[in-house]
This record gives structure tokens, sequence and C-alpha cells, in this order.
């Protein structure tokens, strides 16, 4: 199994930019070279989001004679030219491939060609894998077919971040490090509702909170590896001012409170942000708060904690994060009328041994002391979060 694989990478959740929710199956070379623009000019990049990453369908419909992948008529100069245009805006490139004979949309994809797939994501500048489970698993465990690649990857002249996206169907939190993975997906599809119809494809934001709550993931996250709960749907949906594309999984726009509850709590639990809009048409609400400077530095906190839960009811919800100073918490409303929700210091993540702590509000940079008291109004799906302090 894989030792020697770049540890050093993802020393924080990585930040980026993913096709997948905005684009989905009619992604294109220059809908690519758009966002890496629009990262620039939107200020994104300059926020921390440094990966572009091409989801499924970049690829032909068939393989070389040898079993290379090699692009769709959709991407017509090649993949190293289009690494080189990423790069060339300081940002980096990555791209995707399944752990099975397909991908999920069937196209060619990695399982048993692990060494010749990695080989190439080195030649072309690729600087991070997103690794699907979809195709045939030729009876194959998930950790069997997850280390292969890890170990391909590992024997390459380049590092590549390695985004296990399996599903959290094999507790990958359990093993994902050990096959040289730097995050893996905790949670089935996130998409652009706040709770989707169980009859559907997908879960909605709530829906990833409850899994996220429920499965006991938190110690195996960290610096080096991290749980992914999915990428963004912030920016998805007509209102949020989305282009003519027909995504397939976005259901309906979250509203702003939604929006502002789904980014929060990705920043509490440390997640990776993957930005899963059209770069392109991204309105000046969502640009701001993708670039909220104080909820980015709760999720990148070098200690690299996730936020759990207090305590959950039907109304309200109380999560909490250890940072390198202090503590976030966050109050979310569940209910459908303004709340005021209710902590204390002690019963949270907030460091002990005080009486005296320093609070500020991530959303109004509002500032305040307690005695460890706490409480925020918070309107109906909305969700305060305050970095708390001792003093
Ligand atoms: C799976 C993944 C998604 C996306 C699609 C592409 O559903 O979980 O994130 O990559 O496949 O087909």
């Amino acid at each position: 199994m894989t030792n020697d694989h770049p540890r050093h990478l993802a020393q924080t959740p990585p930040l980026g930019w993913n096709s997948w929710n905005a684009f989905s199956c009619k992604v294109t070379e220059a809908d690519i070279r758009a966002a890496a623009d629009a990262l620039v000019d939107t200020g994104l990049r300059e926020a921390g989001y440094e990966y572009v990453v091409v989801d499924d369908c970049w690829m032909a419909g068939e393989t070389d004679s040898a079993g290379r992948l090699k692009p769709s008529a959709d991407f017509p100069n090649g993949m190293a030219a289009l690494a080189d245009y990423v790069h060339d805006r300081g940002l980096k490139f990555g791209l995707y491939s399944s752990a099975g004979s397909h991908t999920c949309q069937g196209y060619p994809a990695s399982l048993d060609r692990e060494e010749l797939h990695a080989e190439q994501f080195a030649e072309w500048g690729v600087d991070y894998l997103k690794y699907d489970n979809c195709g045939d698993h030729r009876g194959r465990d998930a950790v069997d077919r997850y280390a292969a690649m890890g170990d391909a990857l590992a024997g390459i002249d380049r590092e590549i971040v390695y985004s296990i996206c399996e599903w959290g169907e094999n507790r990958p939190w359990e093993w994902g490090r050990n096959v040289g993975g730097h995050l893996w997906r905790a949670t089935d599809d996130l998409v652009a509702k706040w709770r989707a119809d169980p009859d559907e494809f997908g879960l909605g934001v709530a829906d990833v909170l409850d899994r996220m709550a429920e499965l006991d993931v938190a110690a195996a996250h960290g610096p080096g590896g991290w749980n992914d709960p999915d990428m963004l749907q912030i920016g998805n949906g007509p209102a949020s001012g989305q282009s003519e594309h027909e995504p397939v999984h976005v259901q309906r726009p979250l509203t702003k409170a939604e929006r502002r509850s789904h980014f929060a709590f990705w920043c509490l639990l440390a997640a990776p942000l993957m930005i899963g809009a059209d770069l392109t048409s991204l309105s000046a609400f969502d640009r701001d708060l993708l670039t909220n400077e104080r909820l980015l530095a709760i999720d990148q906190d070098p200690l690299g904690m996730q936020g759990t839960p207090d305590r959950r009811d039907d109304d309200e919800e109380v999560w909490s994060k250890r940072l390198q100073e202090g503590a976030a918490v966050l109050f979310h409303n569940r209910s459908d009328d303004a709340r005021e929700i209710s902590t204390h210091a002690a019963d949270t993540d907030v460091p002990a041994g005080s009486d005296r702590y320093r609070v500020q509000d991530c959303w109004t940079g509002n500032e305040w002391e307690t005695d460890g008291s706490l409480t925020m109004t918070v309107k109906p799906r909305e969700s305060a979060v305050v970095h708390v302090t001792p003093r």
C-alpha cells in the first residue's frame, strides 16, 4: 500500500471550482477557460480558490489502442494546452476519472489502467484527480481499487492531490489516507435543494448535514486528509443568475438564507470548498458569500478540526469547531420563525479555563465580550456564526 504519496499536499481543505454542478456532461474546453478567467476576475483566486477541475465527460467515447484516455472533440486543443492555460493564470488543473471500467456517464475510465492513466495525467500537467466509483468494478473491493490509483500516483514524477469520490459507501474515512487520498467523499451527491425528495436523486444541504452529524468521521479529518460533504451548490439555479445551461442536478435555487447556511456549515466542517456554479454569471451576493474572509479562515484554520454538533433538535442546532485561537460556534434555525438560540462557551468546543471571552459575529464583524453565555437571534434557515476567543 502507498506510503510515499505527497503527504504535504492539502494541509488545509482544497479550495477550487469543479464543472459538474453547473455544466454536467455538456462541459467544453471553452467553459473551463472561462471558469479560470472568472476565478481571477471575480477575486475568487485571490481569496484562495485555486483548483480548476474538469469533471465527467471530458473524455472521448473510446480510448486509443493502448488504453490511454483521449479528450473528446469538445476539448479540441487537448488537456496539456488546457492545463497550461489554467497554470498561466496562477491556478491548478484537475481532471476526473473513475475506479471502474467506465465513468458515471459511461465514458472510459481507469480500473486496471491506473499506471497508464497516472502517467498521462503527469504528462498533461494535472495537479488534482477526482476519482469516482462508477463502472464495472470487476469484483474488486473499494480499498483495492482506490489503492491501485493511489500507488500509481505515488509512482509518477508529479504531485497530484487525490480526491476519492466513493460516496462514503465503504467508510473511506477509515482507509482514505492509507491509500494516498487527500480527501474522500463522505456522503452522496449534493443537489441544489435544502431537502431533497427521497424519491429523487441526491441529497439536499440539510440531508448532508444530518449524515455528517450521524457519521463518526471527525477523528479521521485533518491536515492532508479531509472528509468531503460534496461540492458547493451556491450560485446554481435561475434566481442566482444561472446561465442557459440545464444542469441535471440543479432542482431549484437555494434561498439567500439557505446559501449562507450552506456555506457556513461547510466552513464549520472544514470541508473542501469546490465551487459548482457558472462563474461567468455569479451574482454579487454569491461572490461576496464565497469570499467571506472570516468564514474562509474558519474553513482553512491550521488545526484542521471538523466542527461537530453540540446539540440538535427539531427547531435549532448548535455546532462548534475548535480553532487555533478559540473556536467557531454556529447557531442554526431549523424552524419557520425567527428564534433566539443560546448556548454557553462551556457547552461548546471553546477552550475552557476563562471567564471572559471576546466574540465576533462572522457575518457583520461586530464584536463584544461575554462571560461565556452566547445568544444569537437567527432567522428561519439562517445560521449565525461567531468566533469566540478566551481573553
Ligand atoms: C458522481 C459523482 C459526482 C459527479 C458525477 C459525474 O455522481 O458523485 O460528483 O462526478 O458522478 O458523472
